[in-house]
């Protein structure tokens, strides 16, 4: 299959090119090389490349500046997924969207279902969420894939700033009232790998097994990685940030788990594997 990959250089997408490359002929195109708020570009480039799937991993994602940056945030995340969802509509391509445990709300107090009504509390999953609802409108044959909490071994995330931080002998303060599924790039990327061949189109969550605070999670990384440094739990009001979360987003593989497909790990397995890669372990 001849596979197209957004935002290309990103985190996620680095593991994706990782995976499939072996097995399918890609084409990874940058920011530099496809600019996804070029609607007429987009469209020129997906049809004259004409791929099987596009894997559309481009995004505005840093959530804060979202907040600080509503216009940009729904130019990207919304309409430049109205243009690729278009022009894989014209051309017939398979689509695979990535989006977010940050489509909800946060009060349903269990793991969401894809079935659950999104309600998302800042402009980063309002973003998000309308490049979902530009892909239903436009395209039949989709994957939407939400997911949380990502981190990789080629971009910066949560983990990788708690290490750094703790390394550099610095207290660490991380709240606790916020709990999530967190989930390793390369785990999502085999997942893509498989999913992309199924019939059952629509939209899935894939997260690594399992739910915990980013108190637990850094305490656990900062264990596994053997530092020992001081780490205080806080609360959200206690760190203020220009984007409202969710304080409750894990999310249930249910669909995944209906299509028999295979069981992504529990979060702590996937976390040791990645600080093994990364050598922090
Ligand atoms: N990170 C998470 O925790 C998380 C959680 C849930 C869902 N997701 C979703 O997962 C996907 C991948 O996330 P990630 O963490 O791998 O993100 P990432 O590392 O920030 O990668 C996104 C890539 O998109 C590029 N990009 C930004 N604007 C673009 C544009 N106008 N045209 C083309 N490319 C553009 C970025 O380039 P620049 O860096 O040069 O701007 C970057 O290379 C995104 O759709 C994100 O919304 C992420």
């Amino acid at each position: 299959m001849r596979i197209i990959l957004t935002g290309a250089k990103g985190m996620l997408a680095s593991d994706i090119q990782m995976v499939l490359s072996q097995r399918e002929e890609l084409i990874p195109l940058s920011k530099e090389e496809l600019d996804i708020t070029d609607s007429g570009k987009v469209m020129d480039v997906i049809s004259s490349l004409k791929p099987d799937v596009v894997i559309h991993c481009a995004a505005f994602t840093n959530v804060d500046q979202c907040e600080l940056e509503p216009e940009k945030a729904y130019r990207v995340n919304t309409l430049g997924t109205w243009a690729v969802a278009s022009a894989c509509a014209k051309t017939g391509a398979l689509l695979v969207y990535i989006s977010t445990d940050y489509v909800f709300d946060g009060r349903k107090g269990s793991p969401y279902l894809e079935i659950d009504e999104p309600n998302p509390l800042n402009v980063y999953g309002k973003s998000k969420l309308g490049g979902e609802k530009m892909v239903m409108a436009l395209h039949r044959r989709f994957f939407i894939v939400r997911t949380a909490g990502l981190y990789g071994t080629k971009g910066k995330s949560f983990v990788t700033t708690i290490l750094s931080k703790a390394k550099e002998g610095r207290p660490l303060s991380v709240v606790s009232d916020q709990i999530v599924s967190p989930t390793y790039t390369y785990d999502l990327a085999q997942a893509i790998s498989h999913l992309i061949y199924s019939p059952f189109c629509g939209i899935y969550h894939i997260v690594n097994q399992g739910e915990v605070s980013w108190y637990e999670f850094a305490q656990e990384a900062l264990k596994l990685a053997g530092i020992s440094t001081p780490l205080k739990p806080i609360t959200s009001s206690e760190w203020p940030s220009p984007a409202k979360r969710p304080p409750y987003s894990a999310l249930r593989t249910f669909a995944w788990d209906n299509f028999h497909f295979p069981p992504l790990r529990k979060w702590q397995d996937a976390l040791s594997d990645f600080l093994s890669q990364i050598g922090g372990v």
